[in-house]
């Protein structure tokens, strides 16, 4: 296989391309297509757009030779799972997997499908979202909506099986409706999906922190309820790797607690972190609902990033989330301590080549830094 970066006139036209497309969607597809509408016929629209142009295989093959940006020094193996580059989507856009083939395409080294739920679930009320471009976020409060765990993993095994390079996770949650019942409901709907998923994808993330639930986050909010979950889980047979996505709003003192219960279960790794429940400093109405994704959680979650590598080492691969714009951004994560780095808002803001955007400059500050892989960059500021 020839690298896009080996090849000087494929190099070209990957740069202009992503050049062409940062221009585009700044000036013509975000005010005329996007922000013209409300955030949720937006995000409708973008799932529709997905799922009608991923069936059409010229478009996706021009897709791939103009966006795909490959240089060895992005390959990266993580919890024995290979990947094309680090940077994953990361779980909430594609609930209900309509995006792999776009993802794939667009050369993802992965994506996380999900949070998917036992039974499917109708979410929140909606408003689901509100733009707060000031502030680079989104505010979320889709409360889990999803076709159920039995559909969307079975899609989920057909796209990573049909993947030419893409990865493919699947988050797990706990179903939000009137059903939901005492913890040890709650445990029985984790396992039920987990069963589900068992071989079927590259990886799974069981979300202990969404946080706009009818039953809150019993699983976080103490030690012991988080042991009981994976005491459960852990007898649930499965070759792929597990990663837990942790909650932002901890101190260090009860996250390290909740770490230390995970180091004693089937557990590999852990995403940090979810969205960003603290509003302080921010204006924001007040009968706005929900957490707060893209640059409100950057710093909180680069900081239980590092402290996560200081303290349990190797014992868990990092997934490093939060408020990711630029090379840089995605960079510091990694010298914290992240082996894989996902996103979501800074697609909904920057546009679809916001993935070669971050692969081409990443390559390049790990190549100015001296490193042959990206994985030797890994912690070394921590
Ligand atoms: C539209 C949207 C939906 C989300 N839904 C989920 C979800 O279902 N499960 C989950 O674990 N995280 C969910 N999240 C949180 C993201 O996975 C991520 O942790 C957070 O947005 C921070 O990353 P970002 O700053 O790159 O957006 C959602 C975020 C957004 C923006």
């Amino acid at each position: 296989m020839t690298y896009v970066s080996e090849s000087f006139w494929h190099d070209a036209v990957n740069k202009a391309t992503t050049d062409l497309f940062t221009f585009g969607y700044k000036h013509i597809v975000k005010p005329n297509f996007v922000f013209n509408h409300t955030p949720d016929v937006a995000h409708d629209q973008m799932i529709e757009f997905c799922r009608v142009t991923g069936n059409i295989p010229p478009l996706m093959w021009l897709l791939r030779e103009m966006l795909n940006y490959t240089d060895p020094v992005l390959e990266t193996s993580v919890m024995g799972v290979d990947f094309a580059n680090p940077f994953g989507l990361s779980a909430g856009l594609d609930k209900n997997c309509d995006m792999p083939v776009l993802m794939d395409n667009a050369g993802f080294g992965f994506e996380t499908v999900g949070s998917t739920t036992s039974r499917p679930c109708a979410g929140n009320p909606k408003p689901w979202f509100h733009r707060l471009p000031e502030y680079d976020s989104m505010m979320v409060h889709v409360g889990l909506a999803n076709d159920g765990s039995d559909k969307v993993i079975a899609r989920a095994e057909q796209a990573w099986t049909k993947a030419r390079s893409l990865q493919v996770s699947v988050s797990i949650a706990r179903t939000n409706d009137d059903l939901a019942g005492d913890i040890d409901e709650g445990i029985e709907d984790y396992r039920i999906s987990l069963e589900r998923a068992a071989g079927r994808s590259a990886m799974v993330e069981i979300n202990v922190s969404c946080p706009n639930t009818r039953a809150g986050e019993p699983f976080t909010e103490s030690p012991e309820n988080l042991d009981r979950l994976f005491s459960v889980l852990d007898t649930v047979d499965r070759p792929q790797p597990t990663l837990v996505k942790m909650p932002l709003n901890k101190s260090w003192e009860e996250f390290r607690d909740l770490l230390a219960v995970l180091a004693e279960h089937n557990v590999q790794g852990v995403s940090i972190a979810n969205l960003q429940k603290d509003r302080t400093g921010l204006e924001i109405p007040r009968d706005w609902e929900g957490g707060l994704s893209g640059g409100p959680t950057y710093r909180a979650s680069n900081e239980l990033v590092r402290r996560t590598y200081r303290e349990f080492g190797d014992r868990f691969a990092i997934a490093g989330i939060g408020g990711v714009f630029t090379p840089e951004q995605a960079y510091a994560k990694i010298r914290s301590g992240a082996s894989l780095v996902m996103f979501i808002s800074s697609l909904m803001y920057r546009g679809p080549q916001q993935i070669t955007v971050l692969k081409r400059g990443l390559a390049s500050l790990l190549k100015r830094d001296g490193f042959a892989h990206v994985s030797e960059a890994v912690g070394i500021d921590a």
